[in-house]
């Protein structure tokens, strides 16, 4: 190498160092704790539930001690109607999401607001209850603690609702199952906007973790897939073997989260099915084996309503 190149090299060496170690020192002087929450934030908090990541708390991973969504359009204490309203039940024990707990990452106003107008310091673990994600005049969105202002205790709310969605114990299944190799939940560049959605904002993140944002992309972003197929039949399909609805799919099939027994209580028999397939796929057969419906507290389940619910 020449001497001439040396020193280029040294020169741009030293450039890179004195760089970077600007960005390491004043950087960090960027606070971004006082990020303000955003609703979708709350309802996030909400509907995940605390989140372990991979500890030994939650070893196997099962989606167990989360809250259920649910879809309201009567009052559960009074009987009467109201609008449609998303409410999110933690069952007496069940653990409070990170914005809860230490809620001053909500940001300084939206948590000024959860805890005077929304009553947030009167819920408990133990106890449980029933919490909604509302906006005050000033549109700060805030959390409200249905069971202190309104009196709806979790399991009135339960029978009370229209739908219910284990999208905590899915965003598990989410987790568990890899999803994040193939799949982001970020559209990131603007040609992406127009098919995807729109890119999230930064508070749409406080207290989330992990954010399965995904690294590297091999398959469409998930942000907003509820938004633009809202079918669960297709989902269903889709979860049992790709390859009935995408004949020419890389994505694995994830018939085993059925479990060994469908809704019904029918035993599923993975290799019978399997059988019927390939006599399909190969032209023998018409038509292809029913895909059996999901049991209702069947990991399928949680990750076709953990798909559904990212509008
Ligand atoms: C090996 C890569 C890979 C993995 C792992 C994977 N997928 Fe996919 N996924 C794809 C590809 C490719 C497509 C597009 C073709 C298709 O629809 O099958 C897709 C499509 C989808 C769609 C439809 C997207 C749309 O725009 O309508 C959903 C929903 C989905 N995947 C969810 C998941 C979930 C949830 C998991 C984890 C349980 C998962 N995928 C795991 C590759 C993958």
């Amino acid at each position: 190498m020449a001497f001439r190149e040396y020193k280029i090299g040294c020169f741009m060496f030293g450039f890179a160092l004195s760089f970077s170690m600007f960005v390491t020192i004043f950087l960090p002087g960027l606070d971004i704790s006082g990020m303000s929450s955003t609703k979708l934030a709350l309802e996030k908090q909400l509907t995940y539930g605390w989140e372990t990541g991979f500890n030994y708390y939650d070893p196997f991973l099962q989606g167990k001690d989360k809250p259920i969504k649910v879809v309201l359009s009567k009052d559960p204490r009074t009987g009467a109607a109201i609008d449609k309203t998303d409410a999110y039940v933690f069952p007496a024990g069940t653990h409070f999401p990170d914005g809860l707990t230490h809620d001053n990452i909500l940001g300084e106003k939206v948590q000024a607001v959860s805890s005077s107008k929304g009553r947030i310091g009167e819920a408990t673990e133990e106890a449980g209850g029933v919490f909604l994600v509302r906006v005050d005049a000033d549109d700060t969105p805030y959390i409200e603690f249905a069971t202190a202002t309104r009196g709806w205790t979790a399991d009135a709310v339960l029978k009370a609702a229209d739908e219910q969605f284990l999208a905590g114990s899915g965003k598990t299944m989410f987790v568990r199952e890899g999803c994040w190799w193939c799949h982001t939940l970020l559209p990131e560049e603007t040609q992406d906007w127009q098919t995807f959605g729109r890119p999230p904002l930064v508070g749409d993140f406080n207290g989330e973790s992990p954010t399965t944002f995904g690294s590297d992309r091999k398959a469409p972003d998930l942000l907003h897939v509820g938004a633009r197929n809202s079918s669960r039949e297709w989902m269903t399909m889709h979860f049992f073997n790709p390859r009935l609805v995408q004949p020419h799919s890389i994505m694995p099939r994830y018939d085993y989260l059925w479990g060994s027994k469908d809704a019904e209580g029918n035993n599923i028999d993975l290799a019978a099915w399997d059988k019927e397939y390939m006599a399909y796929a190969d032209g023998s057969e018409v038509y292809p084996p029913e895909v059996p419906t999901p049991a209702s507290d069947s990991e399928a389940r949680m990750l076709i309503d953990f798909v559904l619910n990212l509008k």
